[in-house]
């Protein structure tokens, strides 16, 4: 059940979205919130309106002036016009109010399906994260097109719902029923949209019937305005990571961003082929990782005596997988997506600044 002050308090953030990106009008995902006073929401959280995108620097527009709001189309030019600050702010906002929105009902057996965390916290602080992520570095409006590779049980599906607009469009797949039944079940919202595809994978679905490393994603040229893999190109192959990579490029409209996460290896412990790195990550327990070198700057998961490993069964081949750096930016340079920016995962030991895993900011 949601609460309803969140309601109202997504109410206010739609408003003022939608005067950020000089949309005139306040879009609603779940139809109970366009009955709460949104004013009223407004003044009780007392805080300063957001600069708008029209002013650049935070201030008011002159009374008298038009505002010109520009009519926006796939790619708007308002959102060009809006700094990283703005971008940071809003999706702060929009996480805290989300936050406050979300049923925290929370399936144990559901998160441990997709390989995701069985810690509720953490599996809600993951979600929210990622919304974060995909507004301030996929510049992902209200009413954009989305794609979520892998996108399990719906971690990041379900505060997605509360910031995507009926106008807006989300597509998630994954390779078990399971999941996507899940994912159907608990997020009713017409503009999303779930498929399982019968992908082969040598741990989530080793009776897959379709081959990664060739699969055509199921959405014409230029559709998204951003994608996002979480914590999936952590389970893919060196031949279907470059697939996927060039997949999303030609789905993604000019100027589109995607977000991936991954494991990379750091320079001072690659090994020769065949080798095993020195243990990598926190503690000496569940998240601790050895690799082991497979050939062309790939890596993947073995125990202490360097024995294939995964967390949720035994496989043959060892899972989670890592790429040494240089590959990883090779394949998605070779895909003819730009790279805006990286930034190190905490999984190392590194500070908590942008998630867990290591991320890339891709653009087309
Ligand atoms: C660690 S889980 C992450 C799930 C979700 N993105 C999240 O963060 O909660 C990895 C997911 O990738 C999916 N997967 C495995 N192989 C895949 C493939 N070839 N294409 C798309 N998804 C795949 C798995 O079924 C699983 O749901």
């Amino acid at each position: 059940m949601v609460k309803k002050g969140g309601l109202m308090m997504l109410d206010v953030l739609r408003r003022r979205l939608a005067r950020n990106f000089t949309r005139p009008r306040p879009c609603s995902v779940h139809a109970e919130s366009q009955k709460t006073d949104g004013a009223a929401a407004e003044a009780q959280l007392g805080v300063a309106p957001l600069p708008t995108a029209a002013s650049g620097t935070g201030t008011a527009k002159p009374e008298g002036k038009s505002t010109d709001p520009k009519p926006i189309g796939l790619l708007p030019v308002d959102l060009a016009d809006l700094s990283n600050e703005n971008f940071d702010l809003i999706a702060k906002t929009v996480s805290s109010v989300v936050r406050r929105a979300i049923p925290r009902k929370f399936d144990q057996r559901m998160a441990a399906l997709a390989g995701g965390d069985t810690d509720a916290n953490r599996f809600f602080y993951v979600g929210l994260e990622w919304l974060e992520f995909l507004i301030r570095y996929g510049r992902l409006p209200p009413w954009g097109k989305v794609l979520d590779i892998g996108c399990g049980t719906g971690r990041m599906a379900v505060p997605l719902s509360y910031y995507i607009t009926h106008e807006g469009e989300y597509y998630g797949f994954d390779v078990l029923q399971e999941s996507i039944d899940h994912c159907k079940r608990e997020i009713e919202h017409p503009a999303f949209h779930f498929d399982r595809i019968d992908l082969s994978h040598h741990l989530y679905n080793q009776p897959g019937v379709i081959r990664s490393d060739t699969y055509d994603f199921p959405y014409p040229d230029e559709l998204f305005d951003a994608t996002f893999a979480a914590s999936v190109f952590t389970h893919l192959d060196v031949p279907t990571a470059s697939n996927y990579l060039r997949q999303i490029r030609r789905t993604l409209r000019r100027g589109g961003r995607a977000i991936l996460s991954f494991h990379a290896i750091p320079a001072d412990a690659l090994c020769g082929e065949g080798g095993l790195t020195r243990l990598l990550g926190v503690g000496q327990g569940e998240w601790a990782y050895r690799f082991r070198n497979r050939g062309n700057g790939y890596y993947t998961h073995c125990d202490e005596y360097g024995a294939p490993k995964n967390h949720y069964l035994s496989d043959p081949i060892g899972d989670p997988v890592a790429y040494e750096i240089d590959t990883f930016i090779r394949l998605c340079t070779e895909a003819n997506l730009k790279v805006i920016e990286s930034f190190p995962g905490a999984w190392r030991g590194e500070s908590y600044r942008f998630g867990w895993q290591d991320m890339v900011i891709l653009e087309r």
